[in-house]
């Protein structure tokens, strides 16, 4: 493996090449008017996978298509499942940005584009090792699947069924996503645990069009004043969740889990600078490592009602609505905190206005057992690969796809990030660091030997 690592890392540049010819494709699956694009990233990825001796294929779902492919002549070798994602988020506002975000461009060590980490750049590092491995020596010592979507960023809706559809076709050991990050540039990390999702959405209704506020105010409740006032009211000053219930099912850390948290070397006031922030803040009587990482949260994540124009206008609004998140921790259950939290929503809604309650997608909160084979041979891969020895993190983020791996095939998930916690995923001028790429690039070159028979 060695001759063949050493040939990747020549091919260094034509790796970089590819990655910014597939970042220049806007597969934003959000926007109904990029489904073309979405379809275009997929293809590409497709004649990737295809042109380097695999066997793939586009398959259609109810929405963005699935990109399958396998090399499965492997005799006697374990198999492992490739997932990620060729789909991206919007990349509004635009004037952030120092480059259109879908014109890549180099940086000193980044290449900055939409998707450059999140999750393009990861994936393809995969893709651009297993095929390098393939195509040096003709085969490889395991057998290997990808399942590349084009929906993770609307919460993969598609994607269960497409599983359980394709089950024989999918299985395998063990699954790989690389879809998070390091723990700090120079210290790669394996993920253990990712948070689940709840996201909803909130509207009030008041009066039948929007009123003068003088003439009306005080007589007639206003949807925005009970908006905030409920949003409000669902985190108290400590930062605590104050729905009845939402703790109920929430796994306390073990002390040994703590103490993992507390060895990490995390500088607050680095963290604390680099967001730009007078002040930390989270709930108390946990670290921020903790909090990020291992305990559940609440944000808002975006506010709509009244007058938002030029000038002041004077106008008591007609509605208000408000979407906001949830991330869980395990044991909680994604369904069962959306029913609890829509009924303490309607709850607090007085007589004077009407609620609706809407759900958009979720995800199950994941935990990784730390002690398999798999997770060994992994941290063994990335000393190769990086140079270094891994560390043990939680993240903040959620994959649906693992906890549908582990219901319907029942096998579990090794997460390698390999992007960087500063990497603006979600943000303007997303970046991936090439040096990080190259590294993810060997490191499953390496991975694939090290769990070879
Ligand atoms: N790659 C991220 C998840 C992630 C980010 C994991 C950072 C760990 C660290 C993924 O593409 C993502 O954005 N997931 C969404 C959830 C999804 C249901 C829309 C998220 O976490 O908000
Ligand atoms: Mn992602
Ligand atoms: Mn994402």
């Amino acid at each position: 493996m060695k001759e063949i690592v050493e040939r990747l890392s020549q091919e260094r540049q034509a790796h970089i090449d590819r990655l910014v010819e597939w970042l220049r494709i806007p597969s934003i699956s959000t926007d109904s008017q990029r489904t073309g694009d979405v379809r275009r990233a997929g293809e590409w990825i497709l004649d990737e996978l295809s042109s380097s001796g695999f066997e793939a294929r586009l398959d259609e779902t109810d929405g963005h298509p699935v990109c399958f492919g396998s090399w499965t002549s492997a005799d006697k070798a374990p198999t492992i499942l490739i997932y990620g994602h060729y789909d991206v988020q919007p990349p509004e506002p635009l004037e952030l940005w120092r480059h259109g975000a879908f014109e890549p461009t180099i940086e000193g060590e980044d290449v900055v584009a939409r998707g450059a980490t999140d999750d393009k750049g990861q994936v393809l590092a995969l893709v651009r090792g297993v095929c390098g491995v393939l195509q040096e020596r003709g085969s490889l010592p395991v057998n290997v699947k990808f399942l590349i979507e084009g929906e993770e960023e609307i919460g993969s809706p598609n994607l269960a069924p497409y599983i359980e559809k394709h089950k024989d076709e999918l299985m395998a050991d063990v699954a790989v996503i690389s879809d998070c990050s390091q723990f700090a540039p120079g210290i790669p990390a394996i993920t253990v645990g990712l948070k689940g999702l709840v996201y909803l959405e909130i509207f009030i209704q008041g009066p039948n069009r929007d009123l003068h506020s003088g003439s009306f105010g005080g007589s007639v409740e206003n949807p925005a004043n009970v908006l905030t006032r409920i949003l409000g009211s669902l985190r108290d000053e400590e930062g605590r969740i104050t729905i009845p219930g939402f703790y109920d099912r929430v796994r306390d850390l073990t002390p040994d889990q703590r103490a993992g948290f507390a060895e990490l070397p995390f500088d607050e006031e680095d963290f604390r600078k680099e967001v730009g922030v007078p002040q930390l803040h989270g709930e108390a009587g946990w670290t921020t490592l903790e909090r990020k990482g291992a305990r559940p949260t609440l944000d808002i994540n975006g506010l709509l009602s009244g007058w938002t124009g030029e000038g002041a206008k004077t106008v008591l609004p007609a509605h208000a609505s408000a979407k906001f998140s949830m991330r869980l921790v395990s044991d909680q259950d994604p369904g069962e905190i959306e029913a609890l939290v829509t009924e303490h929503l309607h709850s607090l809604c007085p007589p004077t206005c009407t609620i609706e309650v809407r759900t958009h997608h979720g995800a199950e909160p994941v935990l990784v057992e730390r002690n398999s084979k798999w997770l060994k041979a992994a941290a063994r891969a990335i000393e190769k690969g990086f140079g270094k020895t891994p560390v043990y993190i939680h993240e903040g983020g959620s994959i649906p796809v693992v906890s549908d791996l582990k219901t319907i095939l029942d096998i579990d998930t090794i997460l390698l990030g390999l992007g960087l916690p500063d990497d603006n995923t979600h943000s303007p001028n997303e970046k991936f660091h090439l040096p990080d790429y190259q590294r993810g690039i060997e490191t499953i070159a390496w991975f694939l030997d090290e769990i070879a028979p």
